[in-house]
């Protein structure tokens, strides 16, 4: 049998393998709900414009309303043959509805209307993660306060650096994240026009209302360009672009936890919670749930790539490659909020080990720097030469197999001879850290007021949400 929404001209139906092939529904179910939305809208403003009546409006929407409360209450059966979530919902609607349900897609086509609820879905889905986002960084930012003074080793190419403070490597997680909402918030920006009454691609000969339906459905504006409403899906790819770096930095900060809670580092402790034990060896706790966020992040990073493949060749306008777009949408964005959630709870429970970090923070010769300044400062030497005279200090105390503290003044005098017993006092971690009042600095003031900002900015937002 021929299909009963466009089968006019054809004589049979399609082959086993085309239904396999260009069937959307086991996916793109996901937008029944933006599909009703939509629909809704649409209707009341053929009603408005005098396009359909009252009456067959009114059949329409309450028709819409039983699919809905059929679909939520999991009582609807999804048909193959019906192609995908938008032939799903109007076939049934005509079984309840009757005839009327066929003026509906008077002015609309599939094209408008998928490029329509895949806005509406991306809209909403980075409106949760926005939320997440801002939840994950409070519970960074409370740690970050908590441990605005926790003394740890800071590192650059993975090797002791200078000491810092738990609380300022979280706030940089605080900050990337920041970020990664502002991408998403200015994704949403341009995401936010209606592509509704676009219709096929040419717009239609009906006098719709395109700002109406915009506004009933929260876009600022409808698009300008019929064509590029129903072939453009660059939306798509900045949330995807936008997810593909807030997943990245999660997985850095998901693989600084996995080195962290090895026992070689073992700088901080994860709860119960979010580690897993090992079928043979009684001893181990993984951190599983950091390694996922930071496995996951493929799956993320594959769709932005997958979808951009996607798009490259299409000619205008419509094409059913587009199609494609909604796995790897749907997939990744869900796959992000996961990460996030996972994240959350993970720093939530987290615990710093204050006296192995503190002893980690000088090791290889971390307070250095705090030499070098201090012969800058006091002898004003030139900072080159201060650096070379620390690094045969350095030099010196690696020979002797001792830190840079457990030198004698006699030591390092025959290095450099305007060396005083004052030089031990900048060459403790504790000292470093406070050392460093630098806007944006490690010492544990800056920290603290940092934190503090955050927090403020957090409550504050969450007080008066932007939308
Ligand atoms: N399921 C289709 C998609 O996701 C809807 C649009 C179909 N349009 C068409 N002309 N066949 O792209």
């Amino acid at each position: 049998m021929s299909n009963t929404m466009w089968g006019g001209r054809f004589n049979s139906g399609p082959d086993a393998i085309m239904e396999e092939i260009n069937a959307s529904i086991d996916f793109d179910k996901a937008l029944w709900r933006q599909d009703i939305r939509g629909s809704k809208a649409h209707v009341a403003m053929l009603a408005k414009q005098g396009i359909v009546t009252s009456a067959d409006a009114k059949a329409i929407t309450d028709g819409l309303s039983a699919v809905h409360a059929e679909i939520e209450a999991g009582e609807f059966t999804f048909s193959r043959s019906l192609e995908d979530i938008h032939m799903n919902v109007e076939s049934r609607l005509a079984e309840i509805v009757g005839p009327a349900a066929g003026r509906l897609h008077t002015a609309r086509s599939r094209n408008d209307q998928v490029a329509t609820d895949m806005r509406l879905w991306v809209r909403d889905t980075v409106d949760a993660l926005d939320a997440q986002l801002a939840d994950l960084q409070g519970a960074l930012a409370e740690k970050a306060l908590a441990h605005a003074g926790a003394v740890m080793p800071g590192f650059t190419h993975l090797q002791s650096a200078q000491p810092t403070t738990f609380g300022h490597h979280l706030l940089a997680y605080v900050e990337m994240l920041g970020r990664d909402r502002g991408r998403f918030a200015d994704a949403r920006r341009r995401m936010n026009e209606c592509p509704l009454g676009a219709a096929a691609l040419a717009g239609t000969s009906f006098p719709i209302d395109r700002r109406t339906t915009a506004e009933a459905l929260g876009f600022d504006r409808p698009t300008a360009n019929s064509l590029d409403s129903v072939s453009d899906r660059d939306f798509a790819l900045e949330a995807l672009a936008a997810a593909s770096i807030c997943a990245v930095h999660l997985s850095r900060f998901a693989e600084e936890i996995v080195l962290w809670t090895t026992p070689q580092f073992g700088l901080v402790r994860l709860s119960d919670k979010f580690t897993s034990g090992s079928s043979i060896m009684p001893q181990k706790r993984n951190p599983d749930a950091a390694e996922l966020v930071r496995g996951k992040t493929g799956r993320v990073i594959g769709a932005l790539t997958a979808l951009l493949v996607v798009i490259k060749g299409l000619p205008m306008s419509y094409a059913k490659d587009m199609q494609e777009d909604k796995e790897g949408v749907f997939d990744a964005l869900q796959t992000l909020s996961l990460c996030i959630a996972a994240m959350a709870g993970m720093v939530r429970d987290m615990e710093p080990e204050l006296k192995t970090m503190k002893k980690a923070a000088g090791l290889g010769y971390a307070t250095a720097t705090d030499l070098a300044d201090w012969l800058v400062r006091t002898l004003k030497m030139p900072f080159r030469q201060a650096h070379h005279v620390t690094g045969r200090i350095v030099g010196l105390a690696s020979d002797n197999g001792v830190g840079l503290e457990k030198l004698s003044l006699a030591e390092m005098q025959a290095v450099e001879p305007a060396i005083t017993q004052d030089v031990f006092a900048v060459l403790g971690v504790e000292r470093s850290v406070r050392s460093r009042v630098s806007y944006g600095g490690t010492a544990p003031v800056e920290v603290k007021k940092q934190a503090r900002r955050w927090l403020a900015k957090l409550a504050q937002e969450a007080a008066a949400p932007a939308r």
